[in-house]
């Protein structure tokens, strides 16, 4: 996403914006002056809330729905304004999987796979052959046969994968594609998501209101809300240094960045007379994940802390964490500036009597 052009982008939006038309005349705007590139062989992952324009802006990448202002391009190619033969092209580099699997119900696993290829008027020998490999890979073995209705969910979404890479596309669009699986399901699907990706080196773009599909398989992310992206970056980035309150309380649930209920209720913005706490938001990024830094903080300066939260996790290969504690507040400043200079980032959250 960063310092990268529209012009070597696997998928570019530029200053896009969705108008709908409304009740009554008005105009709903589901996405306004939205810029994001994403890298060829790049997961990005798009969060927001329900209506945030996640699917709007999704859909625009295969043409499904058009921009009303600005220009959505996939490797380079000018989606919005392609019609017929360049628009059919297009989506023949752009595979896509839903949330409801959007499987047909009259055809087993190997007719629902080939059906792209049928489309595309691709003969029957290289279609059978085609999708037995994409049976092995998505590991179907031995259900080629099957109908729908006597899949599990997850074999389901396999199947949805299968059908999505039947063209060979070179993007591939997730829409909430887990949200019906239960975790450990939606593990195994994002893992082969994951290998997908970079055994065949697709650019995937996924769009989920969970977090923990972001960290667990995105290499960048967007944060929409209201229809506009605000804060997108690599994933490391934000979930170390998220900056929009919008992206704080979406990763509250998985980094320990949530206050307890009992000091949330007494927090107070400023300090007040009389003794009190600081509370802290200490992030650990890399390798000081791991360093036992508030046991320094304490043998070295004599600084005692209370912690109050924390989660240690990984985002891609690297290890981090936030600790919500606090210290007395006339040691507050030297406390910080002590875990600042071991690499740590420090944020004073408010104070407690
Ligand atoms: N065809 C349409 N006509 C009118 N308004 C629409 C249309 N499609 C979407 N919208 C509106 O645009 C906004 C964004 O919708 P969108 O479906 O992109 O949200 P979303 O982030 O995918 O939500 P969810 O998480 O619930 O799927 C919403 O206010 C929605 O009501
Ligand atoms: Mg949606």
């Amino acid at each position: 996403m960063t310092g990268m052009t529209a012009a070597g982008a696997a998928i570019s939006f530029e200053g896009v914006g969705k108008a709908f038309d409304g009740p009554g005349g008005a105009w709903i705007a589901a996405l306004q002056d939205v810029t994001l590139q994403v890298e060829p062989g790049a997961i990005c992952g798009i969060i927001g809330r329900s209506g945030a324009g996640k699917s709007t802006l999704l859909r625009m990448v295969n043409g499904l729905e058009r921009p009303t202002a600005g220009t959505v391009t996939v490797a380079g190619h000018d989606v919005g304004r392609a019609g017929g033969a360049a628009l059919r092209a297009i989506r023949r580099e752009v595979g896509m999987i839903f949330q409801h699997f959007n499987l047909l119900a009259s055809r087993t696993v190997a007719g629902n796979i080939a059906l792209p290829l049928e489309i595309a008027g691709t003969p029957a020998d290289p279609i059978r052959a085609r999708v037995a490999d994409l049976i092995a890979r998505v590991g179907l073995d031995g259900l080629a046969g099957r109908y729908p209705a006597e899949l599990s969910g997850g074999q389901k979404q396999r199947v949805g994968i299968a059908r999505a890479l039947a063209t060979s596309p070179k993007v591939l669009l997730s829409d909430e594609a887990t949200s019906a699986l239960d975790p450990e399901t939606t593990q195994t699907v994002l893992r082969l998501l994951a290998d997908i990706n970079r055994e065949l080196g697709l650019t995937i773009l996924l769009i989920t209101h969970e977090m923990a599909v972001v960290r667990d398989i995105a290499s960048h992310m967007a944060v929409i809300e209201g229809g506009r992206i605000v804060e997108s970056g690599p994933t490391y980035d934000i979930f170390t240094r998220p900056t929009h309150l919008t992206t704080r309380s979406f990763l509250g649930g998985v980094t320990g960045l949530t206050l307890p209920a009992f000091i949330a209720g007494k927090m107070l913005d400023h300090r007040p007379d009389g003794p009190s706490e600081e509370v802290i938001r200490v992030t650990f990024a890399g390798t000081h994940a791991t360093d036992p830094m508030l046991s320094k903080l304490a043998t070295e300066l004599g600084i005692a802390s209370n912690i109050l939260a924390g989660a240690i996790e990984e985002v891609g290969p690297h290890p981090f964490g936030n600790l919500l504690i606090s210290v007395d507040a006339a040691r507050g400043a030297e406390a910080r500036a002590y875990l600042e200079q071991h690499g740590l980032l420090t944020e004073v959250l408010g104070h407690v009597r």
